[in-house]
């Protein structure tokens, strides 16, 4: 069994069909890149994954655990849906950092709260009984993923203080704080100058050399080809294709595929 299965997702907007069955799989350290036109369905996707968005029908299993079955009412929850929803991170197209907290806190805020909630219930945390020990390794985890992403000197800084390529970078690494077993980007660079872009994507291939899981919905089409293991090209809430790159980006089968390849050849992102 892969590492996520995602199986017959359907998810419509009252009479509006947007996802219409979507399946596909992915394994563990794996990198999938989805492709396709504005208004395919590629946020709604991302955001079922995350459970922002419940489908009407369809299973997502992650790891064995069926986090999500549309026929299993148990798994509508509130508290269902917010434990399963730390099994996914998503990096918004406009960074979202919280403006009045500094960079190290906008990575702290939500493994505190983690932190908080699981002493409450378990007595510990990672092993550790106190708050106090907590919030001392959630600080340590938080500085390490700045050098991560190349920020350690700007942990005090506000959000309003810095380029939209570093907010970008902060928010890669406060999705990163919460260890999610798989990391999903929503157009990381489309909100960027074209100058600020390869900062970022950087970052998101320096992931994927420490072997995290990640689906990347992106117009960089030359970057998909170089970082994903697989392609996915979305089209009217199907998917109408999908394989490696050099299948579906190098040698595409479908017209639909071809027409929206040969558009980016034209004009460019
Ligand atoms: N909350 C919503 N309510 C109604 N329609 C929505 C909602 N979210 C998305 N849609 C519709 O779903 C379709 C797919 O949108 P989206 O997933 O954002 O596509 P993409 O990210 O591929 O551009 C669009 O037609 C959009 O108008
Ligand atoms: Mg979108």
């Amino acid at each position: 069994m892969s590492f996520l299965q995602v199986e017959n997702i359907k998810k419509s907007f009252g009479k509006t069909e947007v996802l219409k069955n979507i399946s596909f799989s992915l394994e563990k350290g794996e990198v999938l890149a989805i492709i396709g036109s504005s208004g395919s369905g590629k946020t709604t996707l991302l955001r079922c994954l995350n459970f922002l968005e419940t489908p009407q029908e369809g299973r997502i299993i992650v790891n064995g655990n069926v986090l999500f079955d549309g026929n299993d009412e148990s798994k509508r929850s509130e508290s269902a849906i917010r434990k399963n929803r730390l099994h996914f991170g998503l990096v918004f197209q406009n960074f979202n950092l919280f403006p009045q907290y500094k960079v190290i806190e906008n990575l702290t805020l939500a493994p505190t709260l983690k932190a908080k909630e699981q002493i409450r219930k378990n007595g510990s945390y990672k092993g550790l009984s106190s708050m106090k020990q907590a919030n001392q390794l959630i600080t340590e985890e938080a500085e390490m993923l700045l050098k991560k992403v190349g920020l350690y000197e700007k942990r005090d800084f506000y959000p309003c203080n810095l380029s939209g390529g570093q907010q970008q970078r902060v928010a890669i690494a406060r999705a990163l704080a919460l260890e999610p077993d798989i990391l999903c980007f929503d157009e990381p660079t489309s909100a960027l100058d074209p100058e600020l872009t390869g900062e970022v994507l950087n970052v998101i291939r320096g992931l994927k050399s420490s072997d995290s899981t990640m689906i990347v919905v992106t117009h960089e089409i030359g970057f998909a080809h170089d970082v994903a293991d697989k392609i996915i090209f979305m089209d009217d809430g199907y998917i109408e294709e999908e394989g490696t790159p050099q299948q579906v980006i190098d040698n595409p089968n479908s017209e639909r595929t071809k027409e929206f390849l040969a558009r980016f050849n034209q004009f460019g992102d």
